[in-house]
């Protein structure tokens, strides 16, 4: 054979998996059906700003060995997500906290951000909320929902909070101190210079063919290894056989503006229904550099058809037992199966290097 693995797909689980071999004397070969490396994390270079091309991407973990290990690619800067929402005109800060409180009500102590949600949730008193409206109702009160919650969900799902199921948000984190930091975790930041380079160093040394699709080949290319990594989708995998599996999708316009900063912050969200989008990215907000110009992308949800780029998987009932259905034909093949689109699993970063090393450490055993 000439190659110890063929590894299908070079985002963030191909990589660390061909970097991981590499490092193990293994002989690897990495496709790509794109023109570039890096799947979704990929960064383009536009006139000096990284631009995140499919999705606005910080990187946050507890995890320490996983944050140890990611810098140890490249080196992450402080960036700290911390998003305001745009309703009407009026900005607020997120996730809900003092600052939140303290522009919608003027409220200032804990205590009386505490009594004024209280007074909100009395609305739902004693009623089991039955929908998503009334769930939001019951946790944070009608003015929070109003301004900050309904908009968007409605714009991200596509239908009525009234329609939704309560489930979809069986918490919403309230704070009460005046702190705009999104994550909670202990280790965050962005690469410097771009994600598209973390994926650089991985793959250093290691073959990778862009514009390659492998199941169109697939025989040729289970002939040239022992062993397989398949990161693409799993339907795709066996040709769809048993019907769709469902996601999400997303479109970004993306604009370059000829002014230096455009609104201030690296994510805005647009929480009033007429506003189409959800939330509008400036990208070098992440990774600052100083140039005339800026890149934002307006981000709206859609419905995900043939052909479009798969972005959340729906773990539905529906979906989730065809899911199952495919994994059982999985079992029969000699490959490996990971990552978000194998997986049919919406993964975190941190959660997918993790999830690579085990894969990898179980060749090992
Ligand atoms: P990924 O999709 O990146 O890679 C799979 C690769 O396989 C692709 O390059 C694809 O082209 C290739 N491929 C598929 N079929 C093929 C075939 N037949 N032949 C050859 N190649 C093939 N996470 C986080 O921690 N912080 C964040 O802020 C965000 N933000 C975010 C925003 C949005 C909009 C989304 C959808 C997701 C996030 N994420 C995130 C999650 C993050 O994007 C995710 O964890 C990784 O991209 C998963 O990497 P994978 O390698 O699993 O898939």
């Amino acid at each position: 054979m000439k190659y110890d693995y063929v590894i299908v797909g070079s985002g963030l689980f191909g990589s660390v998996c061909a970097y991981e071999l590499t490092k193990q004397g293994k002989k690897i070969l990495v496709l790509e059906k794109r023109s570039h490396i890096g799947g979704n994390i990929f960064t383009e270079n536009v006139d000096g700003i990284q631009v995140h091309k499919y999705g606005a991407h910080i990187f946050h973990t507890n995890d320490k060995y996983i944050w140890d290990y990611v810098n140890s690619f490249v080196e992450f800067n402080r960036f700290t997500n911390s998003p305001m929402a745009n309703y009407e005109g009026e900005l607020y800060n997120l996730p809900f906290n003092m600052n939140t409180f303290y522009q919608l009500w003027g409220t200032k102590t804990p205590e009386e951000a505490k009594a004024k949600i209280a007074e909100q949730c009395k609305e739902m008193d004693g009623k089991e909320p039955s929908n998503l409206e009334e769930q939001a109702i019951s946790l944070v009160g009608r003015d929070i929902y109003e301004k900050l919650i309904k908009g968007y969900t409605e714009k991200q799902w596509g239908r009525d909070c009234k329609d939704l199921p309560a489930f979809i948000i069986r918490r919403l984190p309230v704070r009460f101190t005046y702190d705009n930091n999104y994550f909670t975790d202990r280790y965050q930041g962005v690469p410097i210079g771009g994600y598209t380079k973390l994926i650089e160093e991985m793959l250093k040394g290691v073959e990778v063919r862009l514009n390659v699709d492998y199941l169109k080949d697939k025989d040729m290319y289970q002939n040239l290894a022992d062993n397989i990594i398949y990161t693409g989708p799993l339907d795709e995998y066996f040709d769809k056989k048993l019907g769709n599996l469902e996601y999400r999708s997303l479109e970004f316009k993306t604009k370059v503006l000829p002014q230096e900063n455009f609104q201030g912050n690296a994510v805005i969200n647009y929480t009033e229904q007429d506003i189409p989008f959800t939330r509008i990215i400036e990208h070098k907000h992440f990774d600052p550099v100083t140039t005339k110009h800026t890149v934002v992308t307006e981000e709206y949800p859609s419905e995900w058809k043939e052909g479009d780029e798969p972005y959340y998987p729906i773990n539905d009932d529906v979906n989730m037992k065809l899911f199952k259905q495919y994994r059982e034909l999985a079992k029969s093949e000699n490959v490996i199966f990971g990552g978000r689109l194998a997986e049919y699993k919406y993964y975190d970063m941190h959660q997918v290097i993790r999830s690579a090393l085990n894969t990898i450490n179980k060749e090992d055993e």
